[in-house]
Order: structure tokens, then C-alpha cells, then sequence
């Protein structure tokens, strides 16, 4: 099977992979999905992608060279998410034409039926357009933020918003959402964190399988889906600096280890489309990298669907100084991989000049067109190119806000909790403060239209709410006088995380922190709520809260969400994605990080030569996999089904399975967050201290047991070299697993590889 070094070569492995993917938790609730394995659907191509080659082949031999270059153009309808205007004018007089392949950032069922109609009635061949809108985190029922979803360990939180969000979108016209993200980040400056999943490529991969599928479903053709999008690709999460469209330097094997996992998921997902990434990846922009887009997603993967530039990217190979002029840079993007231009025209514009002078290829040029139209296809636009004004999905229903609010809640993660304040016992007479205390600014960044819509409930609605008849909840200045209880809320608005918001301080902004002085210095009991967008730095005050709950950006229903838990309705089982520094001078600081030679030692604790800082402790605030419980659990050693087993065997697919026992010990029942991570400490190439290979959120009630398996392969023990060619290798040797409630899990077990 493999060569000498036991590595078996880039095609093999897939096939590989698709036997033994890593599975998480094979439980019941919240089983996370399967990671890294060929789904069914790729056989036969992306969701059925490949069931009209006749008819596009047809329907291509009878275009025009304008009308092929027409298919690849995507213009912005209003609503610039970019730099840049809308081009309204210019998408209306090309559909008409028959010169436009896609229109993203309209909205309603009208706009699109209108538009729609003058691409198919008015121009030659009739072919219908592709509306494309950032359905991130909700449509009209806005959900939390990618991250906090992260942060709820349940992939079905993930599936159950872009189910939900589908049915919204496909209802107003929208075919194509620009999501999931799935850009792997050690950066909490990088403002488009809030967008992700946070810092480990397991989590992210099955969160992207996840939101793919509730998005697409079974059938794109469905009137309640919609296609969905894997971007950012690639590796626009290694921004240097956490500097958004920052360079990122970026080895082969980092680059296959860490940013590709969870595109490769997508995709088995059946991912219909990839969008590319603004950055550049060691000297090559993402936009111009043959490597990335053809060689790895193309060939490697065999994607069938189309890659669509992000907003300008082809333009922007120009700035980047990789292209001399616009020609250069349609031509550079085209051979490439990109198949669609979203907004810059340099394609429709220089493209007939290009193909005359050979410098594009009509086989090249097909083939992307053929991408787009097996989308238009799958989609079931020919058959029926217009949407239902009569079904439309007006305002979100009772059963989305409830979906909304159940995410919500999962998504919180309980960061401290001394001397039993949380959850508030009824009739408490409670105080809420703080800027974010009546708030609407909630929603997070890349809301969708419903975020202005359909405003969320403040965190004081829902204390209020949940308090009860009778019980006093006062709010604002003075409001402490009276109070059992102080409930402080305070974060980041939305505008400061998300594309273009990175911040170089990790601090609560504006004066924050003394407002916690202010209650603090009350003597009184309070917790912080923080809504925010990334991991902060809290240290400050930290020590002076008795209680802290991490509720991220929460969504419509945010305010119900967070009395939900604060009153114990819902007992916070959420952990963190993503790890939250002491100060920001320490980054990058996250779980999955080398050893290095001179790691910190505790048997030699006075031994100063080690890697870390004069003025900082060498671990974060809080690491990544890390959350609290009203309730308390007990995670046990980890027993594997195998003390050995053969490389040659993992890699013909064999498994394993890995058993973990956990416990209810508290007095109320609770959920618990089982994580399995893996280590290999001596390798032909330096591994990370520890790699996240399974999870899953069980709900136990007091005193109950119950043994979560994992099951291991090839995909979770071995690695990519740096071998351009890509090789993926599995090594003979030990390999240490750890099972814990977080990245410091502690018991231990191992397994050795012959
Ligand atoms: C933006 C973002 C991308 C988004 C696109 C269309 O620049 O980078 O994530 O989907 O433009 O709005």
C-alpha cells in the first residue's frame, strides 16, 4: 500500500480516509459526525451534482465565448460588502443580455423573480441566474455566531441553523448562501474569529459537515435549501498579526494539518461550492494558487462544483503585486481554479482576448463554465427558475426562535462560579447593569437581513421574564441599592469583530472594566455577562468576580437564552473553541502548539531556560475545551480495545475503539463535554502536544454513569508531511490519549503503533 516511510500517497489515503474517518462519540444526542471520511454522496459527485452532464454539455456547445465568459461573472445586486458600490444597473443590462451568471446581496422573493425573469425570458439562451447572500448565522432568525456555536460542542446546533436558515433564505429568492466558514485561527485579534470555530481543525471540520448538510440537505432542488459554501480557502485564519487580509506564511504540512481538515469535510458533506481566500499563502496569492485550488480541491478531492472569488479577490491580485494589469489577473485567477468572479470583471472584459491569444484555454474555460451550470442544475433552477412569492417565509417562527434560544443556551459557557451564585434562586431581587444591559446590539457580526428586522430580546427582557410576577428586577443608576444580586452585562458591540474589525487590545472597551470595579466595590454578589465576538482578556477583574458567563454574540433570542441559564432553566454545558489569553502580548497562545526543546518542565521548576514570557505565565486564562457546571463530573481513565495495532492495518482502514467512562457527582443534572485528544511524542515531524480527535456533549442526571466510545483511525493518528505532493504518513510508535472536560485532560492511556 505505502512506500518504505509508511506514508501512502495522496490519492491511496483518500481512499483510505473514506473507511476509517475519525468519528467522534458514537453517543446518541449531539454525536458529533464523521471527519476526513468520503461520504456517499462524493461517489456519485457533490449531493448528485453530476446528474445533468448531457444537458450542460449541450447547452455549452451551443454558447457563445461572451455568454461562457457571461456565466462566470458575479455582480452585487445593492448593499456593498465590500469595497466598492452596488451594480444594480450593470446586473439588470447583462442579464438581459445573457452576459451574467450570478447576482449576490439581493433579497426578497419579488426582486429575484424580477431579475430572474429578464436572464430567462429576455435573453438568448434563457439560463437562470445563481443568487448568492451571506446567510452566516441566520436569515430572519438570527442564531448565535459561528463561534459560540462552536462553542456548544453539538453539531446540531450548527445543523439546525443552516437547516432553519435554508428554508428562510430559499423562501425570499436566495439559492446560494457564503457560509459555512471554516478558516482554523490562533488569532482572537483577527476580527473574523467571531465567524469561525475557533482554534482546532477537528471541531471546525465536523461543525463544517454539519451546517453543510443543514443547509443543503438531501436535494438542492429542495424549496428549503440552499447551496452551500466553504470558505475561506485557504488558511486566511494565519493572518499574521491576526491582521485582517494579512500575510500568511504557511509550511505544506501546516497547511494540511491544521487549515484543510475541515474543507476536506465540507466537501465529503457535499459542499457544492468554495470560495477563495483574500490572503496570500507563502508568496502565492489564494486567488492565483494552481497548488491549492486545482491541484488539492480539484484533482486531489475531485470537487465538482464551482469556486467563486471573494468580493474583488481577482481584482485584487493587482495590490497584491502578483498581476501587472486586469488582463493578467483574470487569465493568473482563471488558470488557477477560480471559476466565478464575484464583483471585478477582468474575466468578462479580457477573457474573448485572452482565449484568442491562447493565453486561457477553451477546455479551461468550459470547465468552469460546466461548474457553474452543474450548480444552476443540482439546484433544480432550469426546471423552475423562480421562487413562490405566495410561500414565503415572513417573520421567524415560533419553532425558529426556539431552535434560536435552545442554541443560545448551549452555547453559553460558564466560566467561574464561587460560592453558589449562579443560578439565581427565584424571588432574588436582582440588579442589571452595564452598556449591554438593554442592548440590542446582540446579534454579532454578519447578520442576516433579520438582524435589523427582527431585533433580539435584551438580557434585561429575558431577566425580567424569567424572574417571574412579584420579583424585583431593577435597571440602571442606582439600581444596586436595593439588590441581592448584581447581574453586570458588558462585551463588544457587534462592529468590533467580524471582517475588518481586528483589534490590537483584547480588553472590554470603553471603560468597562471600571464599571465591574464600581460593583465590585459594592460588597454585593454579581456576576458578568459578556457578549462579545472573540476571546478577551479579563484578568483584570476576574479575581473580583464571583461568577463570570461567557455568552458570546447570542442572537434573537440572546436576552431569554442567558435568563434561561442564569435562572438554571438551562444548565450551561458549553466549552470554549478557541483559548482566552492572559494578555494579548502572549499570543499566539492555543492547545494544539509544539512542545518545543525547551518546554516547561515541573520537575525542574527553578530551570528558568524555557520558552515563555518574564512578565506572563506561560498558560492561557482559559484553555481551549474549557466550561463549568451547576453540577459536577467525573471523567475516568481512558481504555483502548488495543494495546497494538499495525500501521499497515490502520491504514488499510482498520479502527479502534477508545472508551471513556464519565459521572454525574453533583446534585442536579447537568451535560458534560467528554474530549479524547491524542499525542504523538516522537514523529518524523514535530507534533502538537495534543490533537482533538473525538468529542461529545452527554446530558446526565445526578449520580449517573454512562462509557462514550470513540472510534480511531489512520486519520486521526497519522499526519501530512511536507511533501508538496501531499503524504500522508502513519508512523510506528506510542501514542498517548487523553480524555478529560478540556485540553488539560489529565488521564491517560496508550496504544502502540507497530
Ligand atoms: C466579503 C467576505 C466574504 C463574503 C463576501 C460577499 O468580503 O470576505 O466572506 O462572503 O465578501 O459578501
Amino acid at each position: 500500500m505505502g512506500d518504505g516511510d509508511g506514508g501512502v500517497g495522496r490519492r491511496t489515503f483518500l481512499a483510505a480516509m473514506s473507511g476509517g474517518g475519525a468519528v467522534a462519540g458514537a453517543g446518541a444526542a449531539g454525536a458529533a459526525s464523521a471527519v476526513g471520511r468520503d461520504g456517499p454522496a462524493r461517489r456519485g459527485g457533490l449531493l448528485g451534482l453530476l446528474g445533468h452532464e448531457d444537458e450542460i454539455r449541450a447547452l455549452i456547445a451551443r454558447m457563445t465565448v461572451t455568454e461562457k465568459l457571461g456565466q462566470l461573472q458575479q455582480l452585487a445586486w445593492t448593499g456593498a460588502t465590500g469595497p466598492g458600490g452596488s451594480q444594480t444597473a450593470a446586473a439588470e443590462e447583462a442579464a438581459r443580455k445573457g452576459e451574467l451568471g450570478s447576482v449576490l446581496n439581493i433579497i426578497g422573493a419579488r426582486n429575484s423573480n424580477a431579475l430572474q425573469r429578464i436572464a430567462v425570458e429576455e435573453s438568448r439562451l434563457g439560463i437562470p441566474l445563481l443568487f448568492g447572500l451571506d446567510v452566516i448565522h441566520g436569515f430572519w432568525t438570527t442564531f448565535p455566531i459561528p463561534l459560540a456555536q462552536a462553542a456548544s460542542f453539538d453539531p446540531e446546533v450548527a445543523r439546525v441553523d443552516g437547516e432553519v436558515s435554508a428554508k428562510e433564505a430559499r423562501s425570499h429568492g436566495t439559492h446560494w448562501t457564503f457560509a459555512p466558514m471554516m478558516d482554523v485561527t490562533h488569532e482572537p485579534r483577527w476580527g473574523r474569529i467571531a465567524e469561525s470555530c475557533g482554534e482546532d481543525p477537528y471541531l471546525t471540520a465536523v461543525f463544517a459537515a454539519a451546517k453543510t448538510r443543514g443547509y443543503q440537505g438531501d436535494d438542492l432542488s429542495a424549496p428549503d435549501r440552499v447551496a452551500a459554501c466553504a470558505k475561506h480557502f485557504v488558511a486566511y485564519g494565519g493572518a499574521e498579526g491576526g491582521r485582517d487580509y494579512n500575510t500568511v506564511d504557511v509550511s505544506e504540512s501546516r497547511l494540511r494539518n491544521l487549515y484543510l481538515p475541515p474543507f476536506k469535510a465540507a466537501l465529503d458533506a457535499g459542499c457544492a461550492t468554495v470560495m477563495a481566500s483574500f490572503n496570500t499563502l507563502s508568496g502565492i496569492p489564494a486567488h492565483a494558487n494552481g497548488h491549492t485550488l486545482t491541484e488539492i480541491l480539484k484533482e486531489d478531492w475531485e470537487f465538482e462544483g464551482l469556486v467563486v472569488s471573494d468580493w474583488n479577490g481577482v481584482g485584487e491580485l493587482l495590490p497584491h503585486g502578483f498581476a501587472a494589469d486586469g488582463a493578467e489577473a483574470g487569465r493568473i485567477a482563471l488558470n488557477a481554479g477560480v471559476d466565478m468572479e464575484m464583483v471585478s470583471t477582468h474575466l468578462a472584459d479580457h477573457g474573448a482576448e485572452l482565449l484568442a491569444a491562447g493565453r486561457i484555454k477553451e477546455d479551461r474555460l468550459d470547465d468552469a463554465v460546466a461548474r457553474v451550470l452543474r450548480v444552476k442544475y443540482a439546484l433544480g433552477l432550469f426546471a423552475q427558475p423562480y421562487v413562490d412569492e405566495s410561500a414565503v417565509v415572513e417573520v421567524p417562527t415560533a419553532a425558529a426562535r426556539k431552535a434560536a434560544r435552545e442554541a443560545a443556551a448551549r452555547s453559553t459557557v460558564l466560566l467561574k462560579n464561587e460560592g453558589g451564585v449562579l443560578p439565581i434562586a427565584a424571588g432574588t431581587a436582582v440588579a442589571v447593569v452595564g452598556p449591554f444591559a438593554d442592548s440590542r446590539d446582540m446579534q454579532g457580526t454578519w447578520a442576516g437581513p433579520g438582524g435589523e428586522k427582527f431585533p433580539p430580546v435584551s438580557v434585561l427582557a429575558g431577566i425580567r421574564d424569567a424572574a417571574g410576577r412579584g420579583a424585583k428586577v431593577t435597571y440602571g443608576v442606582g439600581a444596586t441599592e436595593r439588590a441581592d444580586l448584581i447581574v453586570v452585562v458588558v462585551g463588544e458591540g457587534a462592529k468590533l469583530s467580524g471582517e475588518a474589525a481586528s483589534r490590537s487590545d483584547l480588553g472590554l472597551p470603553g471603560g468597562q472594566e471600571g464599571l465591574i470595579a464600581a460593583v465590585a466595590a459594592t460588597g454585593k454578589p454579581f456576576v458578568v455577562v459578556l457578549l462579545n465576538g472573540r476571546p478577551l482578556t479579563i484578568g483584570n477583574w476576574l479575581e473580583s468576580a464571583p461568577a463570570v458567563l461567557e455568552a458570546w454574540h447570542p442572537g434573537i433570542e440572546g436576552g431569554n437564552a442567558i435568563a434561561d441559564v442564569l435562572y438554571g432553566k438551562v444548565n450551561p454545558g458549553g466549552k470554549l473553541p478557541a483559548s482566552f489569553p492572559r494578555d494579548v502580548g502572549q499570543l499566539p497562545v492555543h492547545y494544539n502548539h509544539e512542545n518545543t526543546g525547551r518546554p516547561y518542565d515541573p520537575a525542574s521548576p527553578g530551570n528558568t531556560f524555557i520558552t515563555g514570557y518574564l512578565d506572563v505565565d506561560r498558560t492561557p486564562q482559559f484553555p481551549f475545551g474549557y466550561g463549568l457546571s451547576y453540577t459536577t463530573f467525573e471523567i475516568g481513565t481512558p481504555r483502548a480495545s488495543v494495546a497494538r495495532i499495525a500501521a499497515a492495518d490502520l491504514r488499510r482502514g482498520e479502527t479502534f475503539e477508545v472508551e471513556v467512562p464519565v459521572r454525574n457527582t453533583g446534585d442536579r443534572e447537568g451535560d458534560e463535554v467528554v474530549q479524547l485528544y491524542l499525542h504523538d511524542p516522537v514523529a518524523t515531524l514535530v507534533q502538537p502536544v495534543r490533537r482533538l480527535r473525538g468529542f461529545e456533549r452527554v446530558t446526565l442526571g445526578v449520580g449517573e454513569r454512562k462509557t462514550v466510545r470513540f472510534t480511531l483511525g489512520a486519520a486521526d493518528i497519522g499526519f501530512w508531511t511536507n511533501a508538496v505532493d501531499g503524504r500522508f504518513v502513519v508512523e510506528p510508535g506510542k501514542i498517548e490519549l487523553f480524555a478529560g472536560a478540556s485540553s488539560a485532560a489529565r488521564e491517560r492511556c496508550g496504544v502502540v503503533v507497530e
